[in-house]
């Protein structure tokens, strides 16, 4: 079913000290707030997901990983599997951030095969996908989006759709201060839910909730997530701070 999610990505940020006084800050101001059918989300470093887990407890936030290994075990030096995370009681990883996409060279053909082996292991998966700056100033936006999703998803049996959140975070709107207008981000979320109509059916694109990721604020969330095809959004920098991340948790 499509949901309301707010989502933090905290990248490499945030040591032991820092996580358990972000985690204690944003506890406790959604403590009132009701978030009926809202998902908070919160993705720390695989460091300290499992102390984060501990600290969430009697909230309502859930702890995700931003990424992990395709393979269910091996000679990975440095590498995390789908196993390792369940173990520990994640239910949800982020697969394809543009910054795994740019700085470590993750592939499409690479990004299927962790999205198969995080869905085959019964992990959520929150896909991220977008375009450059030169893809948006060319027109070539929609066919970008497209292929990504197309490489990547539309392999996926209809079902598998069930556990998929999608994040369209236009690459060059991601840290940069720049956003997505509402109009841009709703003119791309509804081509992204027109294409999956076209590949599966009605009730596939209109139950899958699709978040904008890409400089949002506590000063644009709320007119972001008005658009009737946004669902939600995936936060770098401003979830780094209770006020700004819970502020944002409000706009929804
Ligand atoms: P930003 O990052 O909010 O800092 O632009 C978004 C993201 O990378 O998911």
């Amino acid at each position: 079913m499509r949901q309301k999610i707010v989502a933090g990505n905290w990248k490499m940020n945030n040591d032991k000290s820092e996580t358990k006084s972000l985690i204690k800050g944003l506890n406790k101001s959604i403590k009132k707030l009701s978030l009926e059918n809202t998902r908070v989300i919160i993705a720390p470093s695989f460091v300290n997901l499992a102390s984060a887990i501990k600290k969430t407890k009697k909230s309502k936030i859930e702890v995700v990983s931003q990424n992990m290994h395709q393979s269910k075990s091996g000679a990975f030096t440095g590498e995390v599997s789908a196993d390792m995370l369940t173990s520990i009681g994640i239910k949800t990883v982020i697969i394809g951030h543009s910054e795994r996409r740019s700085i470590f060279n993750e592939t499409d053909n690479l990004l299927a095969e962790k999205v198969n082996s995080a869905l085959e292991n019964d992990l959520e998966t929150i896909f991220c996908f977008g375009e450059l700056l030169e893809d948006r100033k060319s027109g070539n936006h929609f066919n970008i989006v497209e292929e990504q999703l197309k490489n990547v998803l539309f392999q996926l049996d209809e079902i598998a759709w069930e556990n998929i959140i999608l994040a369209y975070e236009p690459v060059w709107a991601i840290g940069t201060g720049e956003t997505a207008s509402p109009e841009q981000a709703q003119e791309m979320h509804a081509f992204i839910r027109s294409i999956i109509e076209k590949q599966y059916n009605k009730k596939v694109a209109n139950a899958v909730s699709i978040l904008y990721g890409g400089s949002v604020k506590p000063a644009n969330a709320k007119e972001i997530f008005s658009k009737e095809d946004v669902d939600g959004g995936l936060i770098g920098g401003a979830s780094l701070n209770a006020a700004d991340f819970s502020a944002i948790i409000k706009a929804i």
